[in-house]
């Protein structure tokens, strides 16, 4: 069996140590770099580092090398959490188990924290794009293009923008869906593309991979929305009820708790139905795919 625990501690030590490293190579000891590690050093699951270093070793790749990859996705993560938390979006208070980032510093320190993160992303990933292989610079310029694809306005941005317009109305299960795809899906997704992009994936396994990140994709936010109704929040680390009482579409609310759950079941399923044309190698994603759902924060 595979031990998705260890895996998981295996993988998040070196980049949580590299996140550490990237912020305390910022100018150290300004305000907006305490915000900054503030947010960033706060206890994320590190999904989206776990799922691209993954991806990257299933199709042969090394940790090390995805490694800058890996912690650039984990920034652009951040940064949406901190303005997704903001008075003027979801305006929570908390946010892995600790106060909001504009809660603890100011709202002008929480927009400008997140725009450093973000920017911080793509300095990192120009910069390992210019220290890798002449062979495989074409691969990382992809890959650049398609994060910043996924997190803007044809990805992350439109979803977020949709999140908050069609609060107070009801949508339809399409719509429901590719608003999903698009604020949650496309960041998962090319988590895994891009590190199976940069580690040298034929188009094949490129293809299965960005196939089976769709569904877990998806599915990770069935789950958000299912915590958001029945989860822990001390466990959690946010607030639950929020959804509800700000009138956002979500799975539960759309087709109710079971059916949630159920669908949030079959995105899995599927997920690794697709990972069958995979040997052993795969078994990390295998085990996160099942984890997407699972988890309890
Ligand atoms: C929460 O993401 C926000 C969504 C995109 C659904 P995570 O559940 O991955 O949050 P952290 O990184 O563990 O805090
Ligand atoms: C957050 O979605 C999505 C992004 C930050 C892009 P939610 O607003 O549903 O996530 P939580 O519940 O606040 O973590
Ligand atoms: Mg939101
Ligand atoms: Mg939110």
């Amino acid at each position: 069996m595979f031990d998705l625990k260890s895996y998981l501690n295996d993988v998040r030590a070196p980049v949580d140590q590299m996140l550490q490293h990237y912020l305390s190579a910022q100018s150290s000891a300004t305000r907006i770099s305490h915000a900054m590690t503030y947010s960033v050093m706060a206890g994320g699951k590190r999904l989206r580092p776990v799922l691209c270093i993954a991806a990257a070793e299933t199709v042969g790749g090394s940790r090390e090398a995805v490694l800058p990859l890996a912690c650039s996705l984990e920034l652009i993560h951040t940064y949406s959490l901190i303005h997704d938390d903001l008075p003027a979006m979801d305006n929570d208070d908390k946010r892995r188990g600790k106060p909001t980032c504009h809660v603890q510093f100011d709202e002008a320190t929480a927009i400008l924290a997140g725009d450093a993160l973000l920017t911080l992303a793509f300095e990192i990933l120009g910069t390992a794009g210019i220290q890798c292989a002449s062979d495989d610079q074409h691969r990382w310029l992809l890959a650049i293009a398609q994060i910043a694809s996924a997190a803007g306005f044809k990805g992350m941005i439109e979803g977020q923008m949709r999140d908050m317009a069609f609060e107070g109305t009801v949508i339809s299960k399409p719509e429901l869906e590719s608003l999903h795809r698009l604020k949650t899906g496309k960041l998962i997704e090319i988590s895994v593309g891009a590190g199976a992009m940069v580690s040298g994936a034929s188009p094949r396994q490129q293809q299965l991979l960005q196939t089976y990140a769709q569904h877990i994709g998806l599915a990770f936010q069935v789950a958000d929305d299912i915590l958001n109704v029945k989860g822990d929040p001390k466990r959690l680390g946010k607030a639950t009820g929020t959804d509800n009482i700000r009138g956002k579409n979500t799975y539960p609310a759309l087709l109710g708790l079971a059916a949630a759950e159920t669908l949030a079941g079959q995105l899995v399923n599927n997920a690794l139905k697709v990972l069958d044309a995979f040997d052993k190698g795969a078994d990390s994603l295998r085990a996160i795919a099942r984890y997407v759902i699972e988890r309890k924060r």
